[in-house]
């Protein structure tokens, strides 16, 4: 693979600032946030009143932990624009997050929020190796969902020339990077497995693609994910993590040249953790539930955001601003089967240590009697299909889930092609179990 490491001036300023640089301009945008959400924002202001607390208590960064935080419930509580804190005609454009339950959740986003979103998804796809000039394939979904706007416009900010196909119609996936020949493509990763499945049906070798970076975000995927699809494509596979409460893609991204966590675009967000139970504020390095404020937004304002995302925040390499590790799962993803927690990612990582099985999954929780049972739905690979070959991978993935999960679980492997797939955020859990 090509070193796609970035030259001496690519960088934004801000990516080369001290620590102390970036800390200043956060508690500058801060106090400014701060202000804008209580002056203009019905909802903040009796938040913010109720909490007994007035943006002049910011005096550090740290103050922010006195400021309450805000959830999915107080989106949904205000649908759909209560929480905006401009005037309708100040607002250029809506985005909304399908909830599972319910109405979604609508965001909004004046011309200049637009803007700084382009810049940091344009920042992101450089982190990852893209540059102007570049042909870029987005694949992520078009329409409220903010994966394939978001992804566009910062691609075409960055120079790129952008092929919005959008997701779906696998075929003609392959057919325009065969004949369009991108260097990007930006995809959920799971989706990035049904167009190598694509690949291979046709009969073309991944490898002789013009791929050379591919920028998965939207869901969990793993280390060993990573590995599988560098290998089987020959291209740099980055992630990008972003939702679109905070703004969308691009709220951090990894750097090509160590792929060691996401860099939080900390000019724009400020991170924090905190203990799920309590609420505290955890030290940098602790494992906790990700809370994220705006620094710079005018339609939506986000102040102390809990994502439900797990993850601990480290310290910058690449750049000086901190990164926060892969995101494992989030709170609701997580299931306690007999006492252990377990998280979707975890079965993909043991999955992807059988050869014998496709990297396609489906975690499916039944009920027999009074306990609770998780069945993974898997396919075998066209050339361990016989029923011997599937009998031997069952019992390979049931032994790594036993031994580094912890859990018994029941393996189905079906026929090439038999677990539902997505072309976008694939569902990984499906709850079978009786209401009630
Ligand atoms: O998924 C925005 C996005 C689009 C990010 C394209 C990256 C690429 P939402 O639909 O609001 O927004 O979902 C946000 O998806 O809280 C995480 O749980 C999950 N998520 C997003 N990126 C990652 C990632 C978009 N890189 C929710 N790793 C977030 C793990 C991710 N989970």
């Amino acid at each position: 693979m090509e070193d796609l490491s970035p030259r001496p001036g690519d960088l934004d300023p801000i990516e080369t600032a001290s620590r102390d640089e970036i800390s200043a301009l956060q508690l500058k945008r801060l106090k400014t946030t701060l202000d804008h959400a209580y002056r203009n924002s019905p909802h903040y202001r009796a938040r913010f009143d109720e909490a007994g607390v007035h943006p002049d208590d910011l005096r550090t960064l740290s103050d922010l932990a006195k400021f309450p935080f805000t959830v999915k419930k107080d989106l949904r509580d205000t649908y759909p624009f209560g929480m905006f804190a401009v005037p309708q005609d100040k607002v250029a454009r809506i985005h909304a997050s399908s909830g599972t339950t319910g109405k979604p959740t609508v965001v909004g986003y004046t011309r200049n929020d637009i803007e700084m979103w382009a810049t940091c998804v344009a920042r992101s796809i450089r982190a990852a190796g893209g540059r102007a000039g570049d042909i870029c394939h987005v694949a992520y979904g078009y329409g409220l969902f903010t994966g394939g706007l978001g992804a566009h416009y910062g691609a075409e900010k960055l120079g790129c020339t952008v092929i919005p196909i959008s997701g779906g119609m696998t075929e003609r996936q392959v057919c325009l990077i065969q004949d369009f020949k991108p260097r990007i493509i930006m995809v959920t990763p799971s989706y990035m497995l049904s167009i190598l499945d694509e690949f291979r049906r046709q009969g073309i070798d991944p490898r002789s693609s013009s791929l050379a970076v591919g920028i998965f975000g939207a869901e969990p995927w793993t280390n060993a994910m990573r590995e599988e699809i560098q290998q089987d494509f020959d291209m740099h596979a980055v992630d990008i993590y972003g939702l679109s409460e905070v703004i969308g893609p691009g709220v951090a991204s990894e750097c090509v040249e160590t792929k060691d966590g996401l860099h939080v675009w900390e000019d724009h967000f400020y991170p924090e953790i905190i203990d799920p139970e309590t609420g505290a504020v955890l030290p940098d390095g602790e494992m906790g539930e990700l809370v994220f404020t705006s620094l710079t937004k005018e339609a939506l304002p986000i102040i102390r955001y809990r994502t439900r995302d797990l993850t601990r925040l480290l310290p910058g390499t690449a750049r000086a601003m901190r990164r926060i590790e892969k995101i494992t799962g989030r709170s609701d993803d997580m299931m306690i089967l007999r006492g252990v927690n377990i998280f979707p990612t975890q079965i993909e990582e043991q999955l992807l240590k059988c050869g014998g099985l496709a990297p396609h999954f489906q975690i499916e929780l039944v009920r027999a009697g009074r306990m609770d049972d998780m069945v993974v739905h898997v396919e075998a690979m066209p050339h361990a299909a016989d029923a011997v070959a599937r009998a031997s991978s069952a019992k390979e993935l049931a032994h790594h889930i036993k031994s580094v999960v912890g859990v018994s679980t029941k393996i189905e492997v079906g026929d090439p092609d038999s677990v539902e797939r997505s072309a976008g955020k694939a569902r990984r859990v499906v709850d079978n179990r009786p209401k009630g």
